[in-house]
């Protein structure tokens, strides 16, 4: 049983996700309580590095199962030298995407991904986080913002069609997984969005 708290934010690209994230760790902060703000892929050197592998490229470069084992590699990294000892050490842990990014943006690539991917999360990651934020936007707002604004690039390429069937697919994880995901509307002024994300984690909090 760890002390901290595990909270991790999800979205469609161009939710604004990252934003809130940022936003949250300042505010906790700035409350003086002890919070590590990390991402997903990423978040540890070498998942770091497994990151600028699996996002830059042709959108073909990899199959969706090698994107699998790729994204999971980095997941596990990441949850031995980052997440597990800050939970340990009673931090809490803001992650910008997580396994519910795997579950959809790998899940929905094919018939039978999904079942391909819960199968290689029990096996290798077993982990959930304690709140999850689905920052929900519309589909054709995300993928303006997230057009705008550049980024890797590989997944952004995926286009509308992906985007929608995306978004959807985040509002069925949080019936599926409804004890643990808040769902926030994006659609509103940052400032009125941070205020949604605050409420919900204070009613995690100690
Ligand atoms: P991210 O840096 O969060 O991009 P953005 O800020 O544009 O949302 O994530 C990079 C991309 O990686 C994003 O398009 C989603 C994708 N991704 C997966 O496909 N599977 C995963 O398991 C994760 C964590 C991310």
């Amino acid at each position: 049983m760890s002390a901290g708290l595990f909270v991790s934010f999800e979205g469609i690209d161009g939710s604004g996700k990252s934003t809130q994230a940022r936003m949250l760790h300042d505010h906790l902060r700035g409350e003086g309580r002890d919070a590590i703000l990390t991402r997903e892929p990423g978040g540890s050197p070498g998942a770091e590095e497994i990151r600028a592998l699996v996002l830059n490229g042709a959108t073909d470069r990899w199959s969706p199962e090698t994107e699998l084992l790729l994204f999971t590699a980095a997941r596990r990294d990441h949850l031995e030298r980052t997440v597990r000892p800050a939970l340990a050490a009673g931090q809490i842990v803001i992650c910008d995407r997580f396994a519910d990014s795997t579950r959809m943006y790998q899940g929905l690539r094919g018939a039978g991904l999904r079942a391909q991917v819960d199968a290689l999360h029990d096996l290798m990651i077993g982990q959930e986080p304690d709140l999850t934020i689905l920052i929900d936007i519309d589909a054709g707002a995300g993928l303006a913002r997230a057009l705008a604004r550049g980024g890797e690039g590989r997944f952004e390429a995926f286009g509308a069609d992906m985007q929608a069937r995306m978004r959807a697919g985040f509002l069925a994880l949080a019936e599926e997984f409804a004890d643990r995901f808040a769902v926030i509307d994006g659609a509103q002024a940052p400032e009125a969005v941070a205020a949604d994300v605050r409420a919900a984690v204070a009613e995690r909090l100690p």
